[in-house]
């Protein structure tokens, strides 16, 4: 299990995504392997509509995404900030499902 959790620590730490990726195939890129193809959670939390996240400001999503929380990587090297939008763009879109 450890070594799992390190290795998809791992692909997250290291994947950068190309520099026009859509906030969805950033998140299928970077994120799913742990919160699921369709945001319904897995290693990480649910963070698709009734999720915790949904309550929280765009402010707890960035710090958590470009800090790490806990078990979760730190994705400030993989993102710019444009790509970092957009990526919230699509969590949010997909929330509002
Ligand atoms: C290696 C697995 C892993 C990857 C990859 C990952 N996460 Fe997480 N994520 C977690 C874990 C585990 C937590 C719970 C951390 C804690 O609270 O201790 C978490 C927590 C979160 C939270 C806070 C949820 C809440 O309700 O507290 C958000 C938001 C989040 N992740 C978004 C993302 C996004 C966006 C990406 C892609 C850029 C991503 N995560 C990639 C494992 C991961």
């Amino acid at each position: 299990m450890f070594l799992v959790l390190t290795l998809l620590a791992m692909a997250g730490c290291t994947g950068r995504p190309p520099e026009g990726a859509t906030g969805e195939e950033i998140y299928l890129q970077l994120c799913s392997n742990c919160h699921g193809d369709d945001l319904g959670g897995g290693i990480g939390p649910p963070l698709g509509p009734g999720s915790n996240s949904v309550e929280q400001p765009d402010e707890f999503l960035e710090v958590t995404i470009l800090n790490g929380r806990g078990r979760m990587p730190s994705f400030q090297s993989s993102l710019n900030n444009d790509q970092l939008a957009r990526l919230i763009d699509f969590i949010r879109a997909e929330q509002a499902e």
